[in-house]
């Protein structure tokens, strides 16, 4: 599978909320060849602050040309990158990672939970160009209404109306997202593609296997290398033993993986 570490020019810087930034990369080697829930691994600062690289969801391409990452600032990385200016360059390793694998023979349903939703968007894109007769389903929840409306706006673009949750109630169902698939018709034959916070995974997990559908989970777990290297993303898998989230994942089939039941 090809890889390319290159310095990638920022486009377009987006703040989305006070903490949610979307940022324009031209990258035609990796715009080219991502498939949706592949990952990049980015330096967010020079020199050694900080001294990992942060990975991140390809969000969007277009044109085989740019792609997008859409991020929160939660500490240092995304705090530096959030404060990038359009023009500069920053190094970028990528496209990494197995992404997810688009049935169209099933009616699909795309789960996303706060910045989990951002490889969701490439996914949808890709979903309606190969299934072009079974548009996704698409449900997804946040924190609040600031957050989600931010999130679900490009899927409106797409045609697709999202299910929606927020935890305060103050946009959609108040509470979880695997209430609102509970009372959605999803038939038989469902694969459900899912990224959020863990506990949330593990529900959709739980939900799914009860109805014997499918179900592809992307595990945003720590990362230091991204290619293998460092067994800092290692989750452990039913099979025995671990796997690599960076190498193996980040999209799993969510029976390969052991679920903490709490
Ligand atoms: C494959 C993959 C794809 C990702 N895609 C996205 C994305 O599209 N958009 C996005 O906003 N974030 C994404 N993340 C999470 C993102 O990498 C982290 O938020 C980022 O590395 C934090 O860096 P920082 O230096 O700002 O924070 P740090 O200073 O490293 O950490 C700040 C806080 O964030 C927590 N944190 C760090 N990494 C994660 C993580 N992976 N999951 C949950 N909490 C974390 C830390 O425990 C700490 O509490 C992804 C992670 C992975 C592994
Ligand atoms: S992040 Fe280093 S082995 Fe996966």
């Amino acid at each position: 599978m090809s890889q390319f570490q290159e310095k990638t020019q920022i486009t377009r810087i987006e703040r989305l909320t006070e903490n949610i930034v979307r940022i324009t990369l031209d990258s035609p080697d990796i715009a080219s060849i991502a498939k949706p829930g592949q990952f990049v691994m980015i330096r967010t600062g020079n020199g050694k602050d900080p001294l990992l690289r942060r990975p991140f969801s390809i969000s969007q391409t277009s044109n085989s040309q740019h792609f997008q990452i859409l991020f929160k600032v939660v500490g240092r990385g995304t705090s530096l990158l959030a404060h990038s200016r359009e023009g500069e360059y920053l190094s970028v390793l990528g496209p990494l990672g197995n992404g997810f694998r688009i049935n169209c023979k099933s009616r699909n349903c795309l789960v996303g939970g706060g910045m989990g939703i951002a490889p969701l968007l490439f996914l949808a894109k890709t979903m309606l160009r190969k299934c072009p007769n079974t548009p996704p389903l698409v449900v997804l929840g946040a924190r609040n209404r600031e957050e989600l409306t931010s999130l679900v706006y490009d899927f409106a673009e797409l045609g697709l109306s999202a299910h929606t949750a927020t935890d305060d109630g103050s946009l959609g169902h108040h509470g979880l997202v695997t209430d609102v698939l509970k009372n959605l018709d999803l038939g038989t034959n469902c694969t459900s593609y899912v990224c959020g916070p863990h506990p949330m995974m593990a529900a959709v997990h739980l939900f799914c296997k009860d109805r014997n559908y499918g179900c592809q989970v992307s595990m945003e777990t720590n990362m230091a290398c991204g290619m293998g290297a460092c067994l800092g993303c290692i989750v452990p898998v039913t099979k025995g033993g671990y796997g690599h989230a960076c190498t193996d994942g980040p999209v799993f089939d969510a029976k390969e993986l052991v679920w903490e039941v709490k």
